[in-house]
């Protein structure tokens, strides 16, 4: 019986397109080979000739990347440090995307007055990321008490759920659109390549051969 497909788990949000758009330009797969629709598993005929074995791609919740890497279901996937540092999932990162990179913020509504959190005696922060956050509020001796949320972190402020938002922060415009502004950056995020820990035989081979791949258009792009 030939060995199953190498199974590559991929987000569904912010990060599809640009993941997609990369692995074409390391050549495991072309964009005609991709029409997902509704379907959350797409098989990539014609990837054996780059990585050995054939490429299937798992459209996840950015959040269960790690847990189906971590179980092997899936043998390698695409995840940022913010999601990843949440979580306890035991996977191997051997190789960092050079996009969707993104800087952590603390922000407030534009109208509000600065605030430092180190004096202030309480401040209510909301965000997806509640270790993170509660890491930083030990480490800089801020009195915070954190409100979960799991998307549009900006409304948490703008309509005084909390006083402040720790939130990922890329080109700025959400905050902006919402009326809010950076108070200080906490922090950075990077794109990670995860592996299943227990990879072996042909799909170590051909996880080998993505990050080989990976790695060559990453130095193909800083020569250009
Ligand atoms: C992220 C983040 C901000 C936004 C920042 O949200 O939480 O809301 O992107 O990007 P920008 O600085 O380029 O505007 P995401 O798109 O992941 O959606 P979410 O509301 O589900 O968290």
């Amino acid at each position: 019986m030939s060995p199953r497909a190498l199974r590559l788990a991929i987000p569904k949000g912010r990060l599809l397109d640009q993941t997609i758009a990369y692995l074409v330009k390391a050549g495991v797969c072309t964009t005609a080979q991709l029409d997902p629709g509704r379907r959350l598993v797409m098989d990539v005929p014609g990837s054996e000739a780059r990585l050995g074995l054939p490429l299937q791609l798992l459209l996840l919740k950015t959040v269960d990347v790690p847990t189906y890497v971590a179980h092997g279901v899936a043998d390698a996937g695409v995840c940022g440090t913010d999601v990843l540092d949440e979580g306890d999932a035991h996977v191997l990162r051997p190789y960092t995307f050079p996009f969707g990179g993104c800087r952590l913020a603390v922000a407030a509504r534009t109208d509000a007055a600065d605030v430092d959190l180190a004096r202030a005696p309480m401040v209510r922060i909301a965000t997806k990321y509640v270790r993170t956050t509660r890491a930083l509020a030990s480490s800089r001796g801020w009195n915070a008490e954190i409100v979960q949320l799991s998307g549009s972190v900006e409304l948490g402020a703008a309509l005084g759920l909390s006083d402040v938002i720790v939130d990922l922060v890329e080109t700025g415009g959400t905050l902006k659109a919402n009326g809010l502004r950076v108070l200080q950056f906490v922090g950075e995020t990077e794109v990670k390549l995860l592996a299943a820990p227990a990879l072996a035989g042909a799909r170590r081979r051909a996880a080998a051969k993505l990050v080989a791949a990976l790695q060559q258009t990453k130095e193909d792009r800083n020569d250009g």
